[in-house]
């Protein structure tokens, strides 16, 4: 073969007088990776043949045969059975490509009004809306996880901490619903992201549009798009909605991994709160003794992934001229990367957290350890009247004394209380002790019973939706 036919393979042959050089294919290809784009490619090449149709363009016979001959390659990318190749580079040129070949001269009319550069950009919104709604289920499905453990566990009090160090009680379900809320955020975040990948690229072409007479709003209403892009140089070179997906993907990523962290230190025989599953634990090769985290420790770890992956989005971006520029097929991987390790995470987690059990005999023992009840005890203080920061002090000393003999606020004799304040009677002792401290909380969203309750209720409810 001539060096002038092999340059004429390629979709962009004509002007081309020499051949590609191999290492140039290689090093350039996408198919590699955007092959994932294979369903939401040809959905929307059909969509836009089917456009082509309505303003006349094609026939309707042609429509047909683009619209089936496409609905084949479907099926045989799904049934494993599309051969992909370096040298045509991308998804787009093998469905392109392999539609010529099955159906001739009429498959060459499918490239008419559009360019890859808004084709990518809509195979790539395509995929991130339904990779949006896959992520949303599965956080609600993790949001179930924790919301299902909470009556079986609402009698059970744990230390809640700032700094790592002892500070209030905190009634466990308190614990789970935090996570609730953080993964609720989550989803909002999703939805409103949602809302700006919703819009059609397509027929913005290479840039500036086209002189073909193409109904875009046709096209959005085929693809379900909500919308169409204004500006046909904005689409070429706009990667906002994939940054904005990742970082929502980061955020999750986040959230999962304070909670791993937690649950790590929680599983320590120092902590001795929590008894993992064992199916999401190793042992070790030469401690026989070992039962180690390793899931969450992984769910921590691969947070750096996806931390990496906002960071590429970030700095591709950053100095790319209008319009489209070939850096921005860097672009899939880092997104792909991040949507599998957050999505396979959550799915993890979720079986882990209904998995994991209470250790409430260990939580138990140690609870009046800390002073916990301290804040509520001087909140008790100054409903007496007594100012805020004298209440403080006062408490201060009280901890300090009982701490000097090793014992709690609760086990401190009447006088010692007296001799902070002369008022103070045996009622003290009946706000003291990490049960009636949880009691006293009342403020909307605290760790009373009662506000946790009303908030279960209200989650029970949400999640049915
Ligand atoms: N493989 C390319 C990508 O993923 C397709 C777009 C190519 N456009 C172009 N003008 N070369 O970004």
């Amino acid at each position: 073969m001539s060096s002038q036919s092999q340059a004429g393979n390629k979709a962009w042959g004509g002007v081309f007088e020499e051949a590609a050089d191999p290492r140039m294919e290689k090093f350039t290809e996408s198919i590699s990776f955007d092959q994932r784009l294979y369903r939401q490619d040809i959905r929307g090449s059909q969509a836009h043949a089917a456009m082509l149709g309505k303003i006349g363009f094609l026939t309707e016979s042609e429509v047909t045969a683009i619209h089936d001959g496409l609905e084949g390659i479907l099926k045989d990318i799904e049934a494993g059975n599309f051969e992909y190749s370096l040298k045509l580079e991308d998804i787009h040129m093998h469905v392109e490509k392999e539609l010529i070949n099955r159906i001739g001269d009429t498959g060459r009319k499918l490239h008419t009004g559009r360019s890859r550069n808004d084709q990518v950009s809509t195979d790539f919104r395509l995929w991130i809306r339904d990779a949006i709604d896959e992520m949303d289920g599965l956080l609600k499905n993790l949001q179930r996880a924790f919301v299902d453990r909470c009556d079986g566990d609402f009698d059970c009090i744990i230390p809640g901490y700032t700094h790592t160090q002892r500070a209030q009680p905190v009634l466990a379900p308190h614990y789970w619903l935090c996570y609730v809320e953080k993964y609720a955020r989550d989803r909002e975040r999703l939805a409103d992201c949602r809302k700006r990948v919703n819009t059609l690229s397509l027929g913005a072409a290479a840039l500036a549009g086209t002189s073909i007479p193409i109904d875009r709003f046709e096209t959005a209403r085929l693809l379900d798009f909500e919308r169409v892009a204004a500006n046909s140089l904005d689409v070429s070179s706009d990667r906002d909605f994939a940054l904005e997906f990742v970082f929502c993907l980061t955020l999750i990523a986040e959230h999962l991994s304070t909670w791993a962290e937690e649950w790590i230190l929680w599983s320590t025989c120092e902590y001795g709160f929590i008894k993992l599953p064992q199916k999401f634990c190793t042992g070790s090769s030469i401690m026989p003794q070992k039962v180690n985290p390793d899931l969450l420790e992984l769910i921590r770890g691969k947070t750096a992934r996806v931390v990496g992956s906002l960071q590429t989005l970030v700095v591709l971006v950053k100095g790319l001229i209008l319009a489209y520029n070939r850096d921005l097929q860097e672009d899939k991987e880092p997104v792909f990367d991040a949507f599998d390790t957050v999505s396979a995470s959550l799915s993890l987690a979720a079986d882990m957290v209904r998995g994991a059990e209470l250790n409430r005999e260990s939580i138990g023992e140690r609870l009046e350890k800390g002073y916990l009840d301290a804040t509520t005890f001087m909140e008790f203080l100054i409903k007496r009247g007594i100012p805020q920061r004298t209440a403080h002090g006062m408490v201060g000393r009280l901890v300090r004394s009982a701490m000097n003999r090793g014992i709690a606020l609760a086990e401190l004799p009447l006088e010692e209380f007296q001799k902070e304040c002369a008022e103070l009677d045996e009622s003290v002792y009946e706000i003291l002790g990490v049960r009636r401290a949880i009691e006293a909380f009342q403020s909307y969203g605290s760790t009373a019973a009662t506000q946790v309750r009303e908030q279960i209720e209200a989650w029970k409810k949400r999640l049915e939706e």
